[in-house]
């Protein structure tokens, strides 16, 4: 029987290169040799604020970005996270089994109230508790993630271990499965700080819908250095080491290769050479986004992989709730 993988990703604006390389490829990668569960998290993009009619076009996209980066929805179940009630129920009794100290401890949260963010939800606070509950209703062995979200993760091991020593094997532990290249690719503007879509500016950041025409501005205004040499040293040379990572990541040439490669040539050269390589990939998948974006078969996609994950997730909480005894029946 093959291995079990589980991963979403937030609908939250755009997905961009960070989002792929780090975790949407591992999904595409693996859907041969894994069971591959891949859902849209809806619940968790919420937690901060989102307009309604951007949410819903950036959940459109987002499926139709799944299938137009390679998810084969003969290979891989599809679905959305509010599709599947039981994932929101079984993320309550998660809740009722993480501590607050550990909550606390979760770096996405404490990097917000550091930032003096305003305004922050109950439902950032418990965000990983939902996270808990989507991986562990489908007892995945995997779950393929950027570096930022291996904490998460590891706390739903946690909790995963303490729930199954209380009321005996219940869940599968899973493994955080992170990307030897790529795990965390920075903003092209500051390269100390992830690629992400809040990033204040947008030039640091590509989205996957972005124009070849644009993509390449961006990379050819990426922040450098002036050690004029192709080398991968992420201390002294962050940006041309994330270049490295994006050019490594999309062509699986390894990093002294790539060293070797541009040896003695100008950043300029290397450049336009990732430039390339982001761009073909970039009008690859934009290709097929625009084939599926205007037919129907997302709804067909989404329909069926409801179907199927609903089986399985509806009889994880319904043993659960026995377990826990919130249930008459035994
Ligand atoms: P999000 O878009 O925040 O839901 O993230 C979706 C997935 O992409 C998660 O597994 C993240 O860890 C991963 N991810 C997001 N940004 C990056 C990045 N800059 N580099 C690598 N992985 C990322
Ligand atoms: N928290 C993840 C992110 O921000 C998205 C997510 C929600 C997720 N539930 C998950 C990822 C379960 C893996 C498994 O990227």
């Amino acid at each position: 029987m093959k291995k079990r993988m589980l991963s979403g990703i937030k609908p939250t604006g755009q997905l961009h290169l960070g989002s792929y390389i780090g975790a949407l490829k591992q999904f595409v990668d693996y859907q041969d040799e894994y069971e591959v569960f891949a859902f849209i998290a809806n619940l968790h993009c919420i937690t901060v604020y989102q307009d309604p009619i951007e949410l819903r076009k950036n959940l459109r996209d987002c499926v139709a970005l799944y299938l137009a980066c390679g998810l084969d929805p003969e290979k891989a179940t599809i679905f959305l996270q509010t599709d599947i009630k039981a994932h929101a129920q079984l993320g309550f009794i998660m809740n009722c089994n993480t501590y607050m100290g550990e909550l606390n401890r979760m770096t996405q949260y404490k990097d917000k109230v550091a930032k003096g963010e305003k305004n922050l939800t109950g439902g950032i606070f418990t965000y990983p508790t939902l996270m808990s509950a989507d991986i562990l209703i489908y007892e995945p062995h995997y779950v393929p993630v950027g570096e930022d979200q291996k904490q998460h993760v590891e706390l739903t091991r946690d909790v995963a271990n303490r729930f199954n020593n209380r009321y005996g094997k219940t869940f599968t532990i899973p493994e955080p499965l992170i990307p030897k290249i790529g795990a965390r690719i920075m903003s092209l503007q500051d390269p100390t700080t992830k690629m992400s879509k809040s990033d204040h500016s947008d030039k640091g950041c590509i989205y996957l819908l972005d124009s070849p025409k644009k993509a390449r501005k961006k990379i050819m205004s990426a922040k450098t250095d002036d050690l004029a040499q192709v080398k991968f040293d992420t201390v002294n040379q962050p940006g041309i080491s994330n270049l490295i990572q994006i050019y490594s990541s999309l062509t699986g040439i390894n990093f002294s290769d790539i060293e070797t490669k541009f040896d003695g040539l100008g950043y300029g050269d290397f450049k336009k050479e990732v430039a390339n390589v982001v761009c073909s990939k970039l009008e690859e998948i934009q290709g097929k986004y625009n084939e599926i974006i205007n037919s129907n078969i997302i709804e067909e996609i989404l329909a069926d992989g409801k179907t199927k994950a609903e089986v399985l997730a509806n009889a994880k909480l319904d043993e659960v709730q026995r377990k826990i005894g919130i249930e008459i029946k035994m």
